[in-house]
C-alpha cells in the first residue's frame, strides 16, 4: 500500500461513512484514483465497506501509533531513543541494518522504527514474521553495547525478560519465556525477538546491534492465516483492547533500562529471573540443532551466557548454544 491508501485510511479512521466526492476533494485527487485506491486497500485485508451511491467507512479502524503519543506516556528527559513512525516498511530490522550503512550519523541516536504494516517481516531461523497493519507492534532498535560481539551471548534472553516485565506492567500477567527467546501465554507464541548485528561492528569500539521485536496485539486475518505455529495476540488474552501507544513507551523505557544493565553486568545478572519464567523448566524437550542433530533431555536452567543446559537420559549435562525446542509429548 502506497502513501495515498494510507491518507485514505487515516481519514476513515473516524470510523464515519464518507462520500466518495469528499474523499476526493480531500487528497485532491480525482474519484477514479479513490476507486483503485480503496481496491488496494480492500486487497490488504482491510475492511472498508462501499455503500451502492459511493460512500465508504472502515468498520474497524486501527488506533494510530503516534511518537507525541508515545512520548506522552515517558519521562523524557531520561528517554535515550529516537523514535520513528512509519505507514509502511518492508523490515524494520532490515531497514535499521541498511541505515548504519548508508546514514551512519544515525548511530548517535539510538533510533527506534516503528511501523503500523510490515510487509516482509524476518524472523528467526530464516523464517518471516507476519502481521497486518495496525495488528501488532513490529519495531526495531538500534543499541550500542560497550562490550564486544563476543560479549553479548544472552542479550535476546535479557531482552524476553524486558517485554514480559513490560507487559505486567501494563496488567497482563501470567506470561512465559520460551528459549532461546520467544514470548508465550499458555505455549502459544505472542512474541519474537530478532537480533542482528550490523557489519560495521569490526571498526569501531563496542558494538552495534539491532533488536527487532514483534508482538501480537489483535492479529488481522491475514497474519492469522499464514502464521504456521501455536499462536495468541494480547486481544484474545485480555478481551479487550490494547492502547499500543502507552505499551510502546512502557516496553521502550523497560528495554532501555534492560539494555543499561546488560551493558554492564551481562545476562548473568537476568539469569535467575529468566528461569522463572522459562515455561520449559524441567521439562522434557528435545533441541534440533543447526546442523539438524535431534538431541533429548530434561532442561536445567540456562549458564551465565544464555546457553541451555538439559540432563541427557544418561544423566549427563550438557549445554547448547542454539536450535529449536520442543517439548516432548507424553513424557
Ligand atoms: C522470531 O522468529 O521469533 C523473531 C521475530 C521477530 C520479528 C520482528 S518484527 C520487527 C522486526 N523486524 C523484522 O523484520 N523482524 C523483527
Amino acid at each position: 500500500m502506497g502513501p495515498l491508501s494510507f491518507s485514505l485510511l487515516r481519514i476513515l479512521g473516524d470510523g464515519k461513512l464518507h462520500t466518495i466526492d469528499f474523499l476526493a476533494q480531500s487528497l485532491k485527487v480525482s474519484q477514479s484514483l479513490i476507486t483503485n485506491t480503496i481496491d488496494d486497500i480492500k486487497r490488504n485485508g482491510i475492511n472498508v465497506s462501499t455503500t451502492p451511491n459511493a460512500c465508504y467507512q472502515w468498520l474497524n479502524p486501527i488506533n494510530w501509533l503516534d511518537d507525541n503519543k508515545i512520548l506522552s506516556y515517558l519521562n523524557q528527559a531520561n528517554f535515550p531513543f529516537h523514535l520513528i513512525v512509519l505507514d509502511a516498511i518492508d523490515s524494520t530490522n532490515r531497514f535499521l541494518l541498511n541505515q548504519v550503512i548508508t546514514a551512519p550519523q544515525i548511530l548517535q541516536k539510538n533510533p527506534v522504527i516503528i511501523t503500523e504494516l510490515q510487509t516482509h517481516g524476518r524472523g528467526r531461523l530464516g523464517r518471516r514474521w507476519y502481521s497486518g497493519l495496525g495488528d501488532s507492534l513490529t519495531f526495531s532498535l538500534l543499541w550500542r553495547f560497550d562490550r564486544s560481539v563476543q560479549q553479548l551471548s544472552g542479550l535476546s534472553l535479557a531482552i524476553g525478560v524486558a517485554i514480559i516485565r513490560a507487559l505486567k506492567q501494563y496488567g497482563i500477567a501470567g506470561l512465559t519465556l520460551k528459549w532461546p527467546n520467544d514470548v508465550l501465554f499458555r505455549f502459544c507464541k505472542l512474541a519474537g525477538i530478532l537480533i542482528e548485528l550490523s557489519n560495521d561492528n569490526d571498526k569501531r569500539t563496542g558494538s552495534f546491534v539491532v533488536i527487532g521485536i514483534g508482538l501480537n496485539i489483535q492479529l488481522s486475518s491475514f497474519a492469522k492465516e499464514n502464521i504456521d505455529q501455536a499462536f495468541v495476540d494480547l486481544f484474545s488474552i485480555t478481551g479487550r483492547p490494547i492502547n499500543r501507544n502507552k505499551l510502546l513507551a512502557i516496553l521502550l523505557s523497560e528495554l532501555a533500562t534492560v539494555l543499561n544493565d546488560f551493558n554492564h553486568l551481562g545476562f548473568g545478572y537476568f539469569r535467575n529471573e529468566w528461569i522463572h519464567y522459562h515455561a520449559y523448566e524441567g521439562k522434557s524437550v528435545s533441541i534440533t540443532q543447526p546442523d539438524g542433530l535431534l538431541v533429548e533431555g530434561f532442561v536445567d536452567g540456562v549458564e551465565y551466557d544464555g546457553s541451555i543446559t538439559l540432563t541427557l537420559e544418561n544423566g549427563i549435562k550438557r549445554t547448547y548454544t542454539s536450535g529449536e525446542l520442543c517439548l516432548r509429548k507424553g513424557k
